[in-house]
Formats: structure tokens, C-alpha cells, sequence
């Protein structure tokens, strides 16, 4: 009943097709979106079917099974590095899942509204480029350049210039969910590499930790995807770790001695309190999700229930809102609609893309 419920409404996109026709209309005149057919054109082996459509896209086509001729080794390659990759240092699954994201949430140019999923999260700061790792959510935060790193120069040996750096992040957040005890999915590819970085997209366009659900939801909302994607893609923080600095608000009830706010569990937080009193702030960190911090499960949503989310953001979709409230319980209570849900939304996330000119890079951190 819930899962048709939802289906409804994620069919229920006719606002969004007609910005998507807006914006297609806006692009017809403009040569980037010939140059943009022309890249499908060359890269197109014919072998896979059409993509879905999902997330807000254009000039780019994304489909199952495009390297299947070009590359047939890609997915094997990317999962073998990134089990090994996991197997030595569980957090990496987390680090390598959330680098996707920051990928695509960020869009690089004001001109172009949405680039998306673009691998600009992966350039270095070269003369004449400033990369987006030192974006205030990315520094001393991000991880597993070096992963990538490797997949993409045992990619470049096999099969040179062929699988982009934004596909090897999509395929390879999928494959850390999988080793990570997730479900799968197929990954749709087909992404370019973009020639540009924005340090100040990066910096306002992922949503802070100290958000509100309306301003989750409309962050969300503006790249297509809706609240129960928001939701579902927020049990990501079922894997990895946060710094002190990124919970500093959960603390407040404590310091202020107001009275704890609805859903708020003064044990867990004065057990987080001690944490970064005790130890460096700066270095700091404690895991998203306390129960098993290593396994992609619905445990994150049971902790929203009982008050112990880490970040504000986190326990704000339990407490703050009821809409948000009854997804969380609902994945709660049953992980495979948690995994059904998560499934979709990371196609739609991993589906935000085009928009400028872009290439297969031979190496993921410099423009070719
Ligand atoms: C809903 C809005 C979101 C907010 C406000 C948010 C914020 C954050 C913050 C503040 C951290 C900790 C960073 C640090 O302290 O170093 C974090 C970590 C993480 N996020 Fe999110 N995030 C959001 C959505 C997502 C999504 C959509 C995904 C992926 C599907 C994701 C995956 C992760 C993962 C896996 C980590 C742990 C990374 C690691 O241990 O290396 N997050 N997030
Ligand atoms: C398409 O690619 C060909 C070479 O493959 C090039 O000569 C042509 O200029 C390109 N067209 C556009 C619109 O960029
Ligand atoms: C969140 O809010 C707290 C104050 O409540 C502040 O100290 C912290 O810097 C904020 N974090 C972010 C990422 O904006």
C-alpha cells in the first residue's frame, strides 16, 4: 500500500517536466547542447537501452550497459578495488558513497543551471582552476581520492580515455553500498568529466548540517528530487563518521539547560558532549550510526526514533516535521522499503547532469 502510495507520487512530476521543457526550450539555440550530442555520438556503442529519465538532465544521455563493448572489464574492476579498498579500512565505502553525492549536488556554472554528476569534485587546484576540496563541506573531510585514484589508472591501462571519473564515482558509491551489506542496482552511465570547479557552488549549494527539514526538502527539491528521496537518501549517515564540528548544535539543550527539545535523548548527548570535551574538537569524530556504524542497514532510522541522530540535520527528520516523521518510520520498520526507496533515489541522484561541453579524463584530479 505505502510502496503504491509512493509510486503515485513520484509519476506525479508534471511541474518538473515542464521546467525540463523550459530549460531544453532555453538550450536549443545554444551550440553546447550540439556539442553535447555530438560527445554521445562518438561514445554511443549501441548495446544499452535508453536510460529513465530520472533527476533533471539534459544534452547528456545516461544508459544501462554503455561500456559492455567499450570497456567490458569497468565493473569489475571498480568493485575489486573498491572491496579491497573497504576490506582494509571499512570507512571507505562511506567516504567513496557521500563523494558521489558531492558530485552531483554542486553545480559548477551560473550559466548553465545544472551540471550535476561531473567529477568536478575530483580536481585538484591547478594554475587557472580552484578545485572545490577546499569548499568549507569538503575540507579535511572529504576521502578516497586515492581509491579512485587507482580504479582510474587500472581503467586507463585496460581501456584508455573510455569510462569517465563521474561514472567511476557512481559505480563506485553503488559498490561500497553492496560490500557495505546494501542492496545493488544497476548504475546508468554515460557521465562527462567536466573542464571547470566551483569552491563557491560547493560551498552554498550542499546542505549544511544545521538545516531545517524545509530547507532540506528545498535543496532537494530543486535538483528533482523529492522529500521521500531526501529522506531516503539521508540513511547514507547509516555508514561513517562525522567531526565534533558538525553536531555542535545537538549540544545546545545541554549547554543552555533549556529544557530538551521533543525526541531529544539527554544520555546520547551527554555521551557526545564528553566526547568533544575530552578529545581535540578539530579531530574529533564519532560514527553516524553508533549500532553498526559498518553495515548499510535501517538502523540509522531507528536511532532518529529514539533520539540519537547525530547531526541536527539528521534528528530534525524524526522530530521536525511529520511528513519526514512517517518516512522514517516506515523505513524504520521495514529496511526493504528503506532499500527499495534508497535504490531509486540514488539512480535519480546519480541521473543530475549536463549541461557544458566535457571530456573522459585521463586522470580524475586535471583536466586533460
Ligand atoms: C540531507 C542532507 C545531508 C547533510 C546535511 C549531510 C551532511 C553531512 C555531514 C556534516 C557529514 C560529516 C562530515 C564531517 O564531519 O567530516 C556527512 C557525512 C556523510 N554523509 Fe552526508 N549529508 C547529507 C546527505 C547525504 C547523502 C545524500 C549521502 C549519500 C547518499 C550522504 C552520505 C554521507 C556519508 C556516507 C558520510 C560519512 C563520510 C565518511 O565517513 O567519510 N550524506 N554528511
Ligand atoms: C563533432 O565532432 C566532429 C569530430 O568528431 C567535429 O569535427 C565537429 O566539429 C563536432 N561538432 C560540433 C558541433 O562540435
Ligand atoms: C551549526 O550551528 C552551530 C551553533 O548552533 C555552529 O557552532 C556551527 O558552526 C554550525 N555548523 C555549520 C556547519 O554551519
Amino acid at each position: 500500500m505505502l510502496i503504491l502510495k509512493k509510486k503515485v507520487e513520484r509519476d506525479h512530476i508534471t511541474m518538473k517536466n515542464l521546467f525540463n521543457l523550459f530549460l531544453i526550450m532555453l538550450l536549443v539555440s545554444m551550440p553546447i547542447l550540439s556539442l553535447a550530442a555530438n560527445f554521445s555520438e562518438t561514445c554511443e556503442d549501441g548495446s544499452g537501452e535508453p536510460g529513465s529519465g530520472f533527476g533533471i538532465g539534459f544534452g547528456i544521455v545516461l544508459e544501462f550497459g554503455l561500456y559492455r563493448n567499450s570497456c567490458p572489464e569497468a565493473e569489475s574492476i571498480v568493485y575489486s578495488w573498491v572491496e579491497t579498498a573497504v576490506l582494509q579500512d571499512p570507512r571507505m565505502a562511506a567516504s567513496l558513497l557521500r563523494l558521489h553525492f558531492h558530485d552531483c549536488f554542486v553545480n559548477e556554472s551560473p550559466l548553465i543551471l545544472y551540471f550535476g554528476c561531473d567529477a568536478s569534485v575530483l580536481l585538484d587546484d591547478t594554475e587557472g582552476l580552484v578545485g572545490e576540496k577546499t569548499a568549507p563541506p569538503n575540507l579535511n573531510s572529504l576521502r578516497g581520492f586515492q581509491v579512485i585514484d587507482s580504479i582510474k589508472a587500472d581503467l586507463e591501462s585496460v581501456c584508455p580515455e573510455t569510462v569517465s571519473c563521474a561514472d567511476i564515482l557512481a559505480m563506485a558509491a553503488r559498490d561500497s553500498v553492496v560490500v557495505s551489506g546494501g542492496p545493488s542496482w544497476d548504475v546508468e552511465v554515460g557521465r562527462i568529466d567536466g573542464r571547470t570547479a566551483s569552491k563557491q557552488a560547493a560551498t552554498t549549494s550542499l546542505p549544511s548540517p544545521n538545516s531545517t527539514v524545509p530547507t532540506l526538502v528545498s535543496i532537494f527539491q530543486k535538483l528533482g528530487l523529492s522529500q521521500t528521496d531526501m529522506v531516503a537518501l539521508s540513511g547514507g549517515h547509516t555508514l561513517g563518521k562525522a567531526k565534533c564540528t558538525s553536531f555542535t548544535a545537538r549540544l545546545q539543550p545541554l549547554q543552555t539547560g533549556q529544557p530538551a527539545n521533543h525526541g531529544d535523548n539527554l544520555e546520547f548527548l551527554e555521551s557526545l558532549q564528553q566526547l568533544c570535551s575530552t578529545v581535540d574538537t578539530s579531530v574529533a569524530i564519532t560514527q553516524l550510526d553508533l549500532v553498526t556504524p559498518s553495515t548499510f542497514d535501517n538502523q540509522y532510522y531507528v536511532n532518529l526514533l529514539s533520539g540519537e541522530g547525530l547531526l541536527p540535520s539528521d534528528q530534525a527528520l524524526a522530530v521536525q516535521d511529520p511528513g519526514t516523521r512517517e518516512i522514517v518510520e516506515t523505513y524504520a520498520a521495514d529496511q526493504s522499503v528503506f532499500f527499495e526507496d534508497f535504490k531509486n533515489a540514488m539512480v535519480k541522484m546519480g541521473g543530475i547532469t549536463g549541461g557544458s561541453e566535457g571530456e573522459v579524463r585521463k586522470n580524475c584530479r586535471a583536466i586533460n
